[in-house]
């Protein structure tokens, strides 16, 4: 028996272009090997021609940055009627926007290191460069200070001292208009992926020089992951729990991974939710499934099938005027005859 059709979409025009093309690639054999009819698509110009042309069942998202995360091409194919992996257009967006997404994590009550937001906007236009030595009296001399809007870690920067912050706030708006300047944890680095609702082992990560930068995080050897993070029980519990929370907040479905910092009282701080997590040799979605004894072909096909089942229930569902079945992914109902 033929498995789904599965559109794998990588690539895109966003900074991680290359490591998406190196993620839907994996995704596409393993998904191929398990009976999948598969194709690829890139975005581009011709997108909803050639997703029109495949007719898939559904599209697996391999894309990582802006336009594959922030809630586009969800967008789109909702419009499309064309379900997909992964979150809707709303959490997508949520989960994108660092600063959007911190202020619903600590209204929902999970730790999240306390942060400010400063915009280029209000820098160029409204004198903020003068406020900026009162981030110290907030959040400490040291800070983290990261776009907005990005991954990957790119424009991310420590500022040690409060003489730092400009230049770090500089690099950071070269990514994205505001800013999110961050306390400092020092701690265990951490991520958890939940797949399905089920969260996997946490992933520890240790960095052998340095930051756990965009090379550390896709060269061989850079850093050393142990799965399961070398936290007491009680500890991974907390990350869990903290990992699945705010996939509740965010409204995030089928996949994500939450990036934490475990401070030495074992406190997980939450710094992001991805919606999109990397799919390659060196990421930590599949380094966890592996430590929980799922390979990747087999991590792929539960991320498939939490799609298809969602599909299946929208179809079984009648919209409230009993024309049809209510569309997958938007949850909008289908259109329906004007009579
Ligand atoms: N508040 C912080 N304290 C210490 N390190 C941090 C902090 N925020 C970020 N980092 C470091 O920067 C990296 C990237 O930050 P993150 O918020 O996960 O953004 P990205 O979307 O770029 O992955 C983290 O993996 C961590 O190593
Ligand atoms: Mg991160």
């Amino acid at each position: 028996m033929t498995g789904a059709r599965i559109a794998v979409l990588a690539g895109g025009l966003s900074l991680e272009r290359d490591v998406s093309l190196r993620s839907g690639r994996r995704v596409a054999e393993a998904l191929g090997e398990r009976g999948h009819p598969v194709t690829r698509l890139d975005l581009g110009d011709d997108l909803v021609e050639r997703l029109t042309a495949a007719e898939p069942d559904l599209v697996y998202l391999a894309l990582h940055g802006m336009a594959g995360e922030d809630g586009t091409v969800q967008n789109l194919l909702d419009l499309l009627d064309v379900p997909y992996t992964g979150s809707d257009a709303v959490a997508s967006a949520i989960a994108w926007d660092k600063v959007v997404a911190k202020g619903l994590y600590r209204r929902g009550g999970l730790p999240t290191p306390d942060w400010l937001a400063v915009s280029s906007t209000a820098v160029r236009g409204m004198g903020a460069g003068a406020a900026l030595r009162r981030v110290a009296g907030h959040l400490g001399d040291r800070v983290v200070v990261k776009p907005s809007q990005g991954g990957a870690a790119l424009g991310v920067r420590l500022a040690p001292e409060p003489a730092a912050l400009p230049g770090a706030l500089v690099t950071a708006f070269n990514y994205h208009d505001v800013a999110l300047i961050e306390r400092f944890v020092s701690g265990r680095e951490v991520a958890v992926s939940v797949v399905d609702g089920v969260p996997l082992p946490p992933v520890e990560i240790v960095v052998e020089s340095g930051a756990y930068d965009f090379s550390a995080r896709y060269t061989h050897g850079a850093a050393q992951y142990f799965a399961p993070a070398r936290l007491d029980a009680r500890a991974l519990e907390r990350c869990a729990e903290v990992a699945l929370t705010a996939m509740q907040i965010a409204g995030c479905r089928d996949v994500a991974r939450a990036d934490l910092i475990v401070d030495d009282d074992g406190v997980p701080w939450l710094l992001e939710l991805d919606t999109c997590p990397g799919m390659t040799e060196t990421s930590l979605l599949p380094c966890a499934a592996r430590a929980a004894g799922w390979d990747f072909p087999a991590l792929c096909e539960r991320v498939v099938d939490a799609a298809l089942r969602r599909r299946a229930a929208a179809a079984r569902i009648p919209t409230a005027t009993g024309g049809g079945p209510r569309t997958a992914g938007s949850g909008a109902s289908a259109p329906q005859d004007p009579t």
